[in-house]
């Protein structure tokens, strides 16, 4: 199936697949996919790193502020990069997901990712995914995917995630951080988490990976007529 040189844009809540079901879309499709979380990520961990936040979850604004013009976020093919540092597996730990919602309500931290995706967006033929890329980032996006699936479903996963990764995990603190991430995420002042007008809402509490991609042929067959 041949898909036009567009944007996809697949929002929603955190571990709800949206990760899984965008590579295996720019796999299949030959797309870039883009993890717009990882640079709030990067961001997150560098204040962590740099004493920008201490041991309460107070945030240095200022310190933040000053230090992001010179901060080298990048994506490349192997993950994310902290200058010439893959940084990859630390994004992805206990203490920066739970420090990353206030970190990303930050305005000019907002900001600062949005330009940066801005930049790989004007390459098109991107799917990127995140919490406000089809409402604030793309609002222009030709596919919005809004995806849902309950909190239990979405805590096994990022559970299982994070013992695939050699992490410990107990089950209560990532359920706990987790909703804990949807509340800020939803309720923040800048850009919060909600699902554009015209994104298709994807509940895949019970579906394969394989119903997912006939969800997406099914999709993208009414919007753009293209059959095999
Ligand atoms: O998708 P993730 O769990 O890796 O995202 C990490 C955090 O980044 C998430 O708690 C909210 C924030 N985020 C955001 O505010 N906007 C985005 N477009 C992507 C992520």
């Amino acid at each position: 199936m041949n898909i036009p040189d567009i944007i996809i844009a697949v929002d929603g809540y955190s571990s709800t697949g949206k990760s899984t079901f965008a590579k295996l879309v720019a796999e299949k499709y030959s797309f870039l996919y883009l993890d717009s979380g990882a640079l709030y990520r990067g961001v997150t961990l560098y204040a962590l790193e740099n004493g920008l936040i201490d041991p309460e979850g107070k945030i240095d604004d200022d310190g933040l502020r000053a230090a992001l013009p010179s901060l080298a976020l990048d994506f490349r093919p192997e993950g994310t990069f902290i200058g010439d540092r893959c940084v990859e597996k630390e994004i992805r730990t206990l203490e920066v997901s739970s420090h990353v919602s206030p970190v990303s309500a930050i305005p000019f931290v907002r900001n600062f990712v949005d330009d940066r995706l801005h930049a790989f967006g004007l390459r098109k033929r991107v799917i990127m995914d995140g919490r406000d890329i089809g409402t604030t980032v793309f609002p222009e996006a030709e596919i919005k995917i809004f995806m849902i699936a309950t909190p239990e479903v979405r805590a096994q996963r990022r559970f299982d995630e994070m013992k695939a990764k050699g992490q410990d995990p107990v089950f209560e603190d990532v359920m706990k951080n987790l909703l804990e991430r949807d509340y800020i995420d939803s309720h923040r002042e800048v850009s919060p988490l909600s699902r554009a007008d015209d994104a298709y809402v994807m509940d895949n509490s019970d579906m394969t990976l394989h119903e997912e991609t006939v969800w997406f042929q099914g999709l993208c067959q009414g919007k753009f007529g293209i059959l095999e």
